[in-house]
């Protein structure tokens, strides 16, 4: 009858909310612009297997590359839309929510990935990761790549080689800044548009770290890769308020240790892959080194350097004190 087959199904609705015996389990999603053959990529895929293994039959996490999903231009509103729980965009597309991580951007700032890490670890730099919560989204740790280098369709010895030329650039604008300041174009675009438009030629140059000049190869359509070593570009693991105050206190334990896991895993690949990248590049013969003398590599440092006045009153003197002591 009618009556028994409702008293059924609610003691069936009982039984699975109780012992969550027929419960899916829940889907949780990574997305990201960059390949699987990067730390950001390899880091995710940690991550997936980590809360997979730890905890079994509860969650499952899809990891979206390649700007599959959500792109620069969506995912951090897909992050607060609870479309997707977890993000890690480079720390220069985060201006519309914080200015405080324009630091990160600043020209010439960090001698190596060692200072960066340093100041990352420091008070200052943790407490950078709590700079958006007011806007819904938590900093759950810093992610490495590398440090940036120049390419371009002829060589960039100088800064004035630069002037003239359009160079993509992450929705930054401090690296705006730093590409008026040697005449040069910037255009913010996308990272999944960036190798049609040096194909293309619609844009002259671009700044990325070796791994993703590599796995993206645009090693391939950029005749020379300058060495500067001239910013950084690094990331952060983010998820929204909502999502992460949603879980259990005990569950949300796991994430974190898990997550701060495959960061861990993820720095180590970056700093190997880093090395690795750049020989595969100039095994390719595709693109050809330009290295700088002393002398011109000051010549951009005096050319770029003074971009930081401009932002100092948005990020705070005692940050770049800071950022800076990480340097010794
Ligand atoms: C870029 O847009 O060039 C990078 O931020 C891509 C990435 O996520 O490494």
């Amino acid at each position: 009858t009618f009556k028994s087959i409702a008293k059924f199904a609610t003691a069936a609705s009982i039984l699975t909310a109780s012992f969550n015996v027929f419960a899916e389990p829940v889907e949780i999603k990574f997305s990201h612009v960059v390949a699987e053959n990067t730390p950001k990529g390899q880091m995710a895929l940690k991550f997936k297997e980590l809360i997979e293994q730890r905890l079994p039959g509860e969650y499952i996490v899809n990891v979206f590359p390649n700007s599959q999903l959500f792109g620069d231009n969506n995912e951090l509103a897909a992050l607060l839309l609870n479309d997707v729980q977890f993000v890690a965009p480079s720390l220069s597309k985060f201006e519309r929510y914080t200015k405080k991580l324009q630091i990160f951007d600043l020209p010439f700032l960090f001698e190596d990935m060692d200072a960066v890490d340093r100041f990352q670890q420091s008070e200052s730099g943790q407490k950078l990761l709590n700079a958006m919560n007011r806007k819904g989204i938590v900093g759950l740790g810093y992610l490495h790549n590398g440090m940036k280098q120049f390419s371009a369709n002829d060589p960039l010895n100088l800064p004035k080689d630069a002037n003239g030329k359009k160079f993509r650039i992450m929705a930054s604008d401090v690296i705006a800044a730093q590409f008026d300041a040697v005449g040069a174009i910037p255009v913010k675009k996308p990272f999944s548009e960036v190798f049609t438009l040096l194909q293309t030629r619609a844009i002259d140059g671009q700044e990325n770290t070796w791994s993703n000049t590599y796995s993206m190869k645009f090693y391939e359509v950029q005749s020379h890769i300058t060495e500067s070593n001239h910013g950084v570009l690094d990331y952060m693991v983010v998820t929204s308020n909502t999502f992460w105050k949603g879980l259990p206190a005990d569950k949300r334990a796991v994430f974190k240790s898990s997550l701060d896991e495959a960061i861990a895993l993820g720095n180590k690949i970056a700093s190997e892959k880093g090395n690795e990248d750049k020989q595969a590049i100039l095994d390719s013969n595709r693109s050809q080194l330009v290295t700088l003398t002393p002398e011109a590599r000051q010549q951009w440092v005096n050319a770029m350097k003074p971009v930081w006045a401009k932002f100092e009153d948005q990020i705070g003197r005692d940050m770049i004190d800071a950022a800076q002591a990480a340097n010794t």
